[in-house]
C-alpha cells in the first residue's frame, strides 16, 4: 500500500537531505511544504523571504494551511492513490510546532485549522531527525530567513513540540538520531523505518 512519509525536525537537521535520499530508495515522489505545488511556490516566498509585508502570527498560520491544503489536493493525494509513496519535507505538524508552539497560537487549535485544510489526512508515518543545537547551527551556513530568524526561545518551543508531539503518538512517529554522516544517518534511518513499511 503507498504510504504517507513526512520528515520533520528543526532546521539544519539534515530532514532535507534523508527525505531525498528516501525517496530514491523507495521510488516515491519527493515534494515539501510550504512550496510543493505552483501556488505554495509563491506562498514561500511570500512567508519566508519577503521582509516588506506585514506577516502577522495568525495570517502566517492560515497561509501555512492554505499551502498545505492545495499540496494534498493538488500532490499528495492523487499521488498516492495511483499507487505511488509519498515523501514530504515537512508536514502539519510543523505548523503544531512552529504556529501552535512557537508563535505560542496552541497547538489544538492549530491541529484543528490544518485538519480542516487536509480534510484529517494526516501522515502515516512521521520521521523526527534530532540533532544538538551546535550541529544545527554549523550546517546553516546561509543566512537565515523570517522564521530561522525568530530567535532562541521561539525555537526551542519548537524543538520541544516535535519531541512531544513524538512521545504522545509512538506508533506514528519515529525518532532518529540525526547526528554522523549523511551515510550514517540513511543507515540508522531506513533500518528503523524499514520493519514499518
Ligand atoms: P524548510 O526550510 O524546512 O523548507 O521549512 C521552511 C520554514 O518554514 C522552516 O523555518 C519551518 C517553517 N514552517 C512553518 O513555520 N510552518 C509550517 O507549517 C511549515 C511546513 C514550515
Amino acid at each position: 500500500m503507498a504510504r504517507y512519509i513526512a520528515f520533520e525536525g528543526g532546521e539544519g537537521s539534515g530532514k532535507t537531505t534523508q527525505a531525498r535520499l528516501l525517496s530514491e530508495r523507495l521510488g516515491a515522489l519527493l515534494t515539501r511544504e510550504p512550496g510543493g505545488t505552483a501556488l505554495g511556490g509563491r506562498l514561500r516566498e511570500l512567508l519566508l523571504n519577503t521582509d516588506d509585508v506585514a506577516l502577522g502570527s495568525r495570517a502566517e498560520a492560515l497561509m501555512m494551511a492554505a499551502d498545505r491544503a492545495q499540496h494534498l489536493e493538488e500532490v499528495v493525494l492523487p499521488t498516492l492513490a495511483a499507487g505511488r509513496h509519498v515523501v514530504s519535507d515537512r508536514s502539519l505538524y510543523s505548523s503544531m510546532a512552529y504556529q501552535g508552539a512557537g508563535r505560542q497560537l496552541g497547538i489544538e487549535a492549530i491541529a484543528t485549522l490544518n485538519d480542516w485544510a487536509i480534510d484529517g489526512r494526516r501522515p502515516d508515518v512521521v520521521v523526527l531527525l534530532t540533532v544538538p543545537g551546535t550541529v544545527s547551527a554549523q550546517r546553516l551556513d546561509r543566512s537565515l530567513d523570517r522564521i530561522e530568524s525568530a530567535g532562541e526561545a521561539f525555537h526551542t518551543r519548537v524543538a520541544d513540540a516535535f519531541v512531544e508531539m513524538a512521545e504522545g503518538e509512538p506508533d506514528r512517529w519515529m525518532v532518529v538520531d540525526g547526528t554522523g554522516t549523511v551515510d550514517e544517518v540513511e543507515t540508522r534511518l531506513w533500518s528503523a523505518l524499514k520493519p514499518r513499511l
